[in-house]
């Protein structure tokens, strides 16, 4: 990082849905600088990333379809990875940020506790941020935060944890056909299990992140997870801009994942995906309920929404990024984030 006093240069990876909520975030934030961003497709490479945006002006800042060589040119403090979901895709693009002693904030489901898909990616991840000075860490609305972090603060209130279940009902219909696709939506129900059995319907990623962290959070052993997805089935005609589904066709995945601990199930986590729930009377919104001393039980309708509260939660971590031991780190081994309003100052 550089001296104190200067804007923190940031960089983008990935310019789909979320690299560009991302980008624009940091163009609004005092103290921080777009100072660049990369795409992985190389077709993108030399465009202006203000016109990408769809930003009424050019940014001066051409898109660069080579990773190295934007570090080199732009030497930036800190790159918000928004490329892909797993962890064996985003390695290669954190490892070429930390061996630059560049910071990385990732959004990458599977970046939120990266040991949950491999010990060794992360134990590999974890030694080049400590050998380069860097901070390596994995956030984003879920997993990153709603169904792990603030199951996590709720549980601060407690002297004792029984058991906790936290579920997140949200509405697909924001979403592209690659989304809608994993979730089998506009599939027949026989289809949808074989779908599932082709790992072609994926349900959410996370889960298994989501688990450990709170487990580990809470100091609780995981012996083993046991999940579930099951169609939705739809009673009534369901249309978004790339769905249309009949009565009697899937409208989304009802994925759930059970932690157990000593032997029992100790969290159980629910997240049904659907197009447009409010078809048949559904409400989104979020549910956490930790069964223990006190009881606690917080929820909210609707929904907070996934891709502001993500690109939010990315920016806003900044911060806490910056002030942090070197290493790989999880939400809840950083201070609470919060949002960024009055400018972000280097120590
Ligand atoms: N942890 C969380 O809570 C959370 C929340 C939201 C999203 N995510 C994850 O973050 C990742 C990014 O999300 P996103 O919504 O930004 O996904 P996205 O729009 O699909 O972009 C992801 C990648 O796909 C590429 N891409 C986008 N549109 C494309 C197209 N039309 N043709 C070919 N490639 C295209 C982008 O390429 P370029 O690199 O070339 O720009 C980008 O690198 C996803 O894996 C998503 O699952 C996590």
């Amino acid at each position: 990082v550089g001296e104190a006093g200067q804007a923190v240069r940031v960089i983008v990876l990935g310019t789909g849905q979320m690299g560009s909520g991302i980008a624009a975030l940091v163009l609004e934030k005092p103290g921080l600088a777009l100072a660049g961003a990369f795409a992985r497709r190389r077709e993108r490479a030399g465009t202006d990333l203000g016109l990408a945006l769809g930003r009424a002006g050019p940014l001066g800042l051409a898109i660069e379809a080579d990773l190295a060589r934007l570090l080199e040119r732009v030497r930036p403090h800190v790159a918000i990875q928004a490329t892909c979901s797993r962890l064996a895709d985003a390695e290669p693009e954190i490892a070429a940020c930390l061996a630059r002693g560049v910071h990385v904030i990732s959004i990458a489901e599977e970046m939120a506790w990266p040991a949950a898909a491999s010990p060794e990616r992360a134990a590999r991840l974890d030694a080049l941020a400590r050998r380069h000075g860097a901070v390596a860490v994995g956030t984003g609305v879920n997993p990153g935060f709603v169904l792990d972090t603030l199951v996590v603060a709720l549980t601060g209130v407690c002297a004792h944890v029984d058991s906790i279940r936290a579920r997140r009902v949200n509405d697909l219909a924001p979403y592209g056909p690659t989304v809608l696709r994993s979730q089998g939506v506009g599939l027949a129900p026989e289809a949808f299990a074989a779908a599932v059995g082709a790992g072609t319907v994926v349900g959410h990623v996370g889960f298994r992140q989501s688990l450990a962290m709170v487990a580990a959070a809470l100091g609780w052993e995981l012996e083993r997870v046991e999940e579930a997805r099951r169609p939705i089935v739809s009673s009534v005609r369901r249309e978004t801009a790339f769905a249309c589904v009949e009565p009697g066709q899937v409208a989304g995945c009802l994925h759930t994942a059970v932690g157990f601990v000593a032997g029992r199930p100790a969290i159980k986590l629910e997240h049904p995906q659907q197009i447009r729930p409010e078809a048949e009377g559904i409400a989104t919104g979020d549910e956490i309920e930790i069964r223990g001393r006190p009881h606690v039980r917080l929820a909210g309708s609707p929904e907070i929404p996934g891709g502001v509260a993500t690109a939010a939660l990315a920016v806003n971590l900044l911060p806490r990024v910056l002030a942090a031991a070197p290493g790989l780190r999880a939400m809840t081994d950083l201070p609470v984030p919060a949002a960024i309003m009055g400018g972000v100052r280097r120590a």
